[in-house]
């Protein structure tokens, strides 16, 4: 016969003593100490503001959808839900759908890359790679290499595994190699060998810049001579205005590890990414890709194999860079009619960016609010930096607004420039504290 279950003990069996709970921690005096460097990015915070209609928001890298054929998408959707439903809604493996990471191996190989299937593994958007790398590579304190200016979301990651950032320059050919040498040379000095490089090759985020042809090996083998890894992340490799894609490092070395993704040449909401890693990295990467997500998602993945199975994607690339390019030319054009004498900026020759330089005394962080009052946003500068460089730039995206919209955005933006520049005219350059809203001016190694 069954027992009358035990009541539970009573609450005040539990419950601390009056007195001790007043002494309990805040819930947030009991997170990891790795936490601390956990902070929102200042884009995303600007996202809310910035996606107001009346703002012209040139500071987040959205993709432009609109050449999307969503008809025939849609057909896919239904088609794969109908004939595939049970696989597609189901768990799958850990490493990605085989027929997807076939296909990555062809997206790859348009940059030379020569890979086997089994040695990529899907993630969820390239940003879980970039979290899964550092987290079987970092320990806290552990040094990363990075461009001076670095990809927000990179430096983010960096930051949530306690990894120290130290930036080398770039100039418009990208990383310069005799800088990068001299950073490991310092380094070594000191005895620290940094864990990674991590490198955006092609039209850098947010720089814009794409690294020289010829100083692609020479990068490798001065990391490869300090026994550093090289983390090649390469989402923009295909946007091309030229049409023209770059070796690879990847292609010049097999240890390169590699990520990848379709946010930009097909869908950033379907958040399909992937690693291209050496066997001797792989199997650790899947073990922490599992105990992240388990799988990433069969359905979005099928659906991207779909897509590159039956759609001529490579047109579709084509059809986005053109967009690209138009709005590139819009922003570079409006640049040169408005903006005020001082302004300095690169022209990129893909991707989504230009990194502009503003005159002296102007700091582009305590500028933002002024700017978005007066209806346009941008990136400022010192988010691309971990060290509070970067007061003097900021990033202009031109991958989502219309050309009409860039133009007036850039207008609106050059106002607000003029406005600093006359309140600097009459009142003098504001004397700046030494760690004032954009961090230290001391001269750094990472100044574009
Ligand atoms: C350089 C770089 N790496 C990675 C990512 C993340 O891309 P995904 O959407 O694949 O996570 C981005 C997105 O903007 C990026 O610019």
């Amino acid at each position: 016969m069954p027992q009358p279950a035990t009541p539970p003990p009573s609450s005040s069996a539990i419950v601390p003593a009056t007195g001790a709970a007043a002494a309990a921690p805040a819930p947030t005096e009991r997170f990891a100490a790795r936490t601390a460097g956990m902070t929102a990015s200042e884009i995303r915070a600007l996202f809310a503001v910035a996606s107001r209609p009346e703002v012209v928001s040139l500071a987040g890298g959205m993709p432009n959808l609109a050449a999307l054929p969503l008809d025939s998408l849609a057909g896919e959707v239904g088609d794969l839900v109908a004939r595939d439903g049970q696989v597609a809604l189901q768990y799958g493996s850990a490493q990605g759908v085989p027929a997807l990471r076939e296909q990555i191996c062809e997206v790859m190989a348009l940059e030379g890359i020569r890979a086997d299937p089994d040695d990529v593994v899907v993630t969820v958007g390239s940003q879980m790679a970039l979290d899964l790398v550092t987290r079987i590579y970092c320990d806290p304190g552990d040094v990363v290499l990075a461009e001076g200016p670095s990809y927000v979301g990179a430096l983010g990651s960096f930051a949530a595994y306690q990894a120290r950032v130290v930036h080398v320059a770039m100039d418009e050919h990208g990383l310069v190699p005799e800088l990068l040498r001299e950073a490991l040379g310092s380094l070594a000095a000191q005895g620290i060998t940094p864990k990674l490089l991590y490198t955006i090759p092609n039209f850098h985020n947010p720089a814009g810049v794409t690294l020289a042809v010829e100083r692609r090996a020479e990068v490798l083998e001065i990391c490869a001579s300090y026994g550093v890894a090289v983390v090649e992340d390469n989402p923009y490799g295909l946007l091309g205005f030229s049409g023209r894609t770059y070796p690879a490092l990847r292609s010049l070395d097999r240890d390169v590890v590699y990520l990848g993704s379709f946010s930009k040449t097909f869908a950033s909401g379907l958040r399909v990414g992937w690693a291209l890693v050496p066997p001797a990295v792989r199997d650790r990467l899947v073990l922490a890709a599992e105990s992240a997500t388990l799988c990433p998602p069969s359905f979005t993945q099928m659906l991207v194999s779909r897509y590159l199975a039956g759609h001529d994607w490579r047109s579709q690339i084509k059809t986005f860079t053109e967009a690209y390019r138009e709005r590139r030319d819009a922003l570079l054009d409006a640049l040169e009619t408005y903006l005020p004498d001082g302004c300095t900026w690169n022209v990129p020759d893909g991707g989504f960016y230009v990194w502009l330089t503003v005159p002296e005394g102007v700091d582009t962080k305590a500028m933002l609010p002024r700017a978005v009052t007066a209806r346009v946003a941008y990136a400022s500068g010192t988010g691309f930096y971990a060290d509070g460089f970067g007061t003097r730039q900021l990033r202009l995206s031109y991958c989502y607004p219309t050309p009409e919209r860039i133009t007036e955005g850039v207008r609106r933006l050059a106002g607000v420039l003029e406005a600093e520049l006359d309140v600097m005219r009459t009142f003098g350059t504001p004397a700046r504290p030494a760690f004032g809203a954009g961090g230290p001016q001391t001269p750094s190694p990472s100044t574009p």
